[in-house]
């Protein structure tokens, strides 16, 4: 395990082959998040987005407890309006960094997610969570409304009305309901712990073909941003960033010599 960056290791960084495991390491605080968190996670973010080594990333949380308790409400006590407006914008910053990701982003929510902790789940592109835990947008019991993304992010999830009920009523939904409303597509079973449960679903994304993969993801996260018409030219943009790649004769080659393409992302 090598801890990176200058101040303080609040995200340790393991590599496992060509998938990139980052903990949020901060226990005695359930993980929340401080100033030097998220922008260790920016950095994180566009420096790995550059590192083409690097096929999934698994984002998650140190010990059982907490993926992320959301903002650091001990830090942001001592905070001026200017500060908590620099923070803000330090946040929206590092999140959307994490959610431009070419390679897909797995949130593996091992304890509480709730606030910024899920909108920074909900900047990854799939999301997997312990059966034991819970996951909301509280911040309106705290007199604020999420401001990393979560009003905007959670509605292109779950829809508007179940997003308007999570937020409005600062709800803490178990892992039942959360898969139930598609906010997570995995839960744990039996014994099993949710980083296994994230490499199951890492494991066939190694050996994908990482320009397709990232056209993907391009193409689905525009989705809900555009019109159908719109949509469908940048599907087409995204296709057509595919159909130059040596990956696609690779493919062909091995379909016609039964054997298994290997992918390396050119
Ligand atoms: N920021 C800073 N510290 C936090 C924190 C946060 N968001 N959430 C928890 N902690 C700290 C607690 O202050 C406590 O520290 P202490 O032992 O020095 O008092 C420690 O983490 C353990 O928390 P505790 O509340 O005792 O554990 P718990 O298991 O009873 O409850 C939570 C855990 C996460 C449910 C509860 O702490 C909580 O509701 N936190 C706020 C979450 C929230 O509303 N986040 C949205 C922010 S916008």
């Amino acid at each position: 395990m090598t801890d990176i960056n200058e101040d303080s290791a609040t995200v340790t960084v393991e590599h496992r082959g060509s998938i990139a495991i980052w903990t949020l390491n901060r226990p005695d605080r359930m993980n929340a998040l401080s100033r030097a968190t998220v922008r260790q996670l920016g950095r994180l973010a566009r420096q790995t987005a550059q590192n083409r080594a690097i096929r999934v990333v698994i984002l998650t949380g140190e010990g059982d407890k907490a993926f992320c308790a959301g903002a650091d409400l001990k830090e942001r006590q001592g905070m001026s309006m200017d500060d908590v407006q620099q923070f803000l914008h330090l946040y929206r910053a590092s999140f959307s960094a994490v959610d431009a990701m070419p390679q897909p982003v797995i949130a593996a929510i091992n304890g509480v997610a709730f606030g910024g902790g899920l909108e920074l789940a909900l900047a990854c592109d799939l999301r997997v969570m312990s059966s034991t835990t819970h996951v909301g947008l509280t911040e309106t019991s705290l007199a604020i409304i999420p401001g990393a993304g979560g009003t905007q992010r959670l509605p292109r999830v779950v829809g508007e009305a179940r997003a308007k009920e999570m937020i409005l009523l600062a709800q803490r939904l178990d892992a039942a309901k959360a898969l139930a409303i598609g906010l997570v597509t995995r839960v744990t079973e039996g014994n099993e712990s949710v980083l296994d449960c994230a490499l199951r679903l890492a494991e066939p994304l190694v050996n994908a073909a990482p320009i397709a993969i990232a056209a993907a993801l391009t193409a689905i996260d525009a989705a809900s941003n555009m019109s159908l018409e719109e949509g469908l030219t940048l599907e087409r943009t995204c296709y057509e960033l595919t159909l130059g790649s040596q990956d696609r004769l690779e493919a062909l080659a091995a379909f016609a010599e039964k054997r298994k393409p290997v992918y390396r992302g050119i």
